[in-house]
């Protein structure tokens, strides 16, 4: 094992019940302290499973997760400390404001008082909600609520932040502005990112290192200029396309 090494999967499968096909398939991977690393795919490679396994929210088939050490099946309590949770489904209460639904989920995470107050409204400033933080929910773009929903990870400044398709139904300017935020996060508070897309143009500029999935599998793994210069492409579309005869949209 690497000494930076911050969150290593190994041999990890998963089989729903009821399917025959595998979900995941042997999928091993280590993600380093304080990178972003971007998990790419089309829709069903297995993103979200992966994702779900390594928070704890899914059990695998075969193979085992770790984050800093701890195992994602035995250990869950200590890793619930050190992790930040975006999931790819927004889960916010609609007749609650954005302030309030962020003031609940802070809460959960164990900041309270004036402690909780400020780093609600800090990240509303920093997130662009000057304005419609005191609306509620229903009535927000879905750009907005995916962008309560990000604040709400990332309240409790955790070491590592864990975002599944963050920037769907986002503009492009605002899909900028989350990166560039989260970014910042990543320089100023060494956070590592696990962050999982299918719009590989944006992971290109976004991420350190990328692996690139399909049906389960890891097709390639590295740092996107790397990949790129290996398969004689001109962006990651072309490697996609380079192992697997497809673009990515089709
Ligand atoms: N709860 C489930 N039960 C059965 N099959 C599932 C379930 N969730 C996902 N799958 C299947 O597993 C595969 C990977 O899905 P998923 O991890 O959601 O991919 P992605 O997030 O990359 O779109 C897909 O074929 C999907 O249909
Ligand atoms: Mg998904």
């Amino acid at each position: 094992m690497k000494e930076n090494s911050c969150i290593r999967v190994s041999n990890l499968s998963k089989k729903y019940s009821g399917s025959d096909s595998f979900a995941l398939k042997d999928v091993t991977l280590e993600i380093f302290n304080g990178e972003i690393f971007g998990l790419l795919g089309p829709n069903g490679a297995g993103k979200t499973t992966f994702f779900s396994i390594v928070c704890g929210l899914l059990n695998a088939t075969s193979g085992n997760a770790q984050i800093a050490g701890y195992s994602t099946d035995k250990d869950i309590e200590s890793i619930k400390k050190i992790i930040g949770v975006v999931p790819q489904d927004i889960a916010l209460y609609p007749t609650l404001s954005g302030r309030d639904n962020l003031m609940f989920i802070g809460r959960m995470y164990g900041l309270k008082g004036k402690v909780l107050k400020e780093r609600v409204q800090e990240c509303l400033s920093k997130f662009g909600f000057d304005k419609n933080s005191n609306e509620q929910v229903k009535k927000y773009s879905g750009g907005m609520k995916r962008r309560i929903n990000l604040i709400g990870g990332i309240l409790h400044e955790p070491e590592i932040l864990l975002l599944d398709e963050p920037t769907v139904g986002m503009d492009v300017q605002t899909r900028t502005s989350m990166m560039e935020h989260l970014k910042e996060l990543n320089k100023e508070k060494k956070m590592t990112i696990l962050y999982t897309s299918h719009y590989l143009e944006q992971a290109e500029l976004f991420c350190d290192r990328v692996a690139i999935m399909d049906q389960g599998q890891i097709l390639c793994l590295g740092s996107p200029v790397d990949l790129i210069k290996k398969e004689n492409g001109k962006d990651l579309e072309d490697v996609f396309l380079k192992f697997t005869g497809r673009k990515i949209r089709d």
